[in-house]
């Protein structure tokens, strides 16, 4: 398979950027190609443009400026995000990331009759999400209602294949860690990429 691995994280020796170099030599060990996609270290800038918001309500989405990811997305098996939870939510430029280049025409398509939302990623048939907190899972419900994990699962898991296979692999409390239980969920991460 052809899979995409999306990270976002400003350090290169964070717990995260680690999971991101477990997953992608993980499938590459595994005989996929991988696009190993770095956000920071390529600079992508999150804003979404005048163009873009312009175009957004059309099918002809001008999403020339992020063309590269576009085209990424387009032809890729699969799609793997990587990144660490700020707010409660995706960092801001993975956020960017998604408000531009899974756009109308790309990730989804307007349907002309009624204007609902069409999912147009059908050939991406494996979907997953390794991620992390600082808090304990129940201050992350308490706080959030763990919406991210919901925008994630649902919203743009439902834009790929309807059987793709997904999942979704947390590291809560990671303020409370050990180099012990930090090694533990970088072991689970490679052993549930060593199945793919
Ligand atoms: C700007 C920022 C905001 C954060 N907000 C939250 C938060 O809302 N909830 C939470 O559980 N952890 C929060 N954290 C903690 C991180 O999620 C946690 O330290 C991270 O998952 C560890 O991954 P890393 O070592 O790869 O950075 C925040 C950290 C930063 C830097």
């Amino acid at each position: 398979m052809l899979i995409q691995v999306i990270h976002c994280h400003p350090l290169a020796d964070s717990f995260n950027h680690a999971l991101f170099r477990t997953v992608v030599k993980g499938l590459a060990r595994n005989g996929h190609d991988v696009i190993a996609t770095d956000l920071y270290r390529e600079g992508f800038q999150p804003a979404l443009t005048v163009a873009e918001r312009r175009s957004y309500m059309d099918n002809d989405y001008d999403g020339g400026d992020v063309a590269s990811y576009i085209d990424a997305l387009k032809k890729v098996d699969g799609i793997v995000f990587c990144f660490p939870h700020w707010w409660f939510a995706m960092p801001a430029m993975l956020k960017g990331y998604v408000d531009r280049v899974w756009g109308p025409g790309v990730a989804f398509v307007y349907d002309r009759e009624d204007g609902h939302l069409v999912p147009n990623l059908g050939h991406i048939k494996l979907f997953g999400v390794v991620t992390s907190y600082g808090s304990p899972q129940g201050v992350v419900r308490l706080f959030a209602g763990d919406a991210d994990r919901t925008a994630m699962m649902r919203g743009l898991r439902s834009m790929c294949a309807r059987d793709a296979h997904s999942f979704y692999l947390v590291l809560y409390g990671m303020d409370g860690s050990t180099p012990q239980t930090r090694q533990a969920f970088l072991e689970k991460v490679q052993a549930k990429v060593a199945k793919i």
